[in-house]
């Protein structure tokens, strides 16, 4: 098929009332793209999530680095849905884990996660102790703003605010990784105590809280296996 567009993107009407500009992309020769995804692949391929983590403190600039690599996240309506609150205060965290723990007590030992569920995840052997929610050296949560407060008090819609942040959210977890930095993707739930010890408003809810440092030397994780290619692609 020939690559003649019938109905010019942007037209002269919408350039005429919208700014746009040209965009800059180099074509790679194709050995070279294998190179660069075999890499990216194989680097992302190591990732895994810890729950040990070293006390070492861990750069702000780091941080920041990889929120905006987040943030470069395609969003719905452009609406970039997503606050990341970062904080290495002691008791901040300290008031995390407590929080944390009674609920994942709740879930773990009063019946609140069902059967199935504790035996999806009895091979990360995970319980209600989140020690790592103190040591690790930056708690980062992510919440989604579910709508916008506007200046007037107003409400604006946002729009699929999940899959928005879940990009983002993939994003910032490559982003620690390749930095050489380690995460878990941690859901306490409910986390509505987030809210409340991070003091945000009521459109935002927590999405994800990572706990972010390295990992703790000499720690094991779960033998897990990822899926096969065929398992998960099928092409036409
Ligand atoms: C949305 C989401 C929520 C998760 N919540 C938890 C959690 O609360 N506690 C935990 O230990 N791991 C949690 N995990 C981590 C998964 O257990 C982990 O990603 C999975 O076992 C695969 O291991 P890997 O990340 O090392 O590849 C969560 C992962 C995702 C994507």
């Amino acid at each position: 098929m020939s690559d003649h567009y019938e109905y010019p993107y942007p037209s002269t009407e919408l350039e005429s009332r919208y700014p746009f500009y040209p965009y800059e992309h180099q074509r790679l020769p194709e050995e070279i793209m294998k190179q660069r995804a075999s890499l990216f692949f194989e680097e992302m391929n190591q990732r895994r999530s810890i729950r040990m983590f070293s006390s070492d403190t861990v750069p702000t600039r780091l941080i920041e680095l990889a929120v905006r690599t987040a943030s470069t996240a395609p969003s719905g309506a452009h609406k970039q849905p997503w606050t990341f609150i970062a904080t290495q205060n002691s008791e901040i965290k300290r008031a995390i884990r407590e929080a944390a723990e009674e609920e994942e007590r709740k879930n773990y030992l009063e019946n609140r996660m069902n059967a199935d569920w504790q035996e999806a995840i009895a091979p990360l052997g995970t319980d209600y102790h989140k020690e790592f929610l103190e040591i690790a050296p930056w708690l980062v949560v992510l919440f989604e703003q579910r709508y916008e407060i506007a200046s007037d008090g107003s409400h604006r819609k946002n729009y699929y605010v999940k899959e928005s942040v879940g990009i983002a959210a993939g994003l910032f977890i490559a982003s620690l990784h390749r930095m050489g930095l380690a995460t878990l993707t941690h859901t306490p739930s409910p986390m509505k105590f987030l809210n409340q010890i991070l003091e945000r408003p009521v459109n935002e809810r927590p999405f994800c809280l990572f706990p972010i440092g390295y990992p703790l030397d000499g720690i094991k994780v779960p033998d897990l296996q990822r899926k096969e290619l065929d398992e998960i692609l099928h092409v036409f």
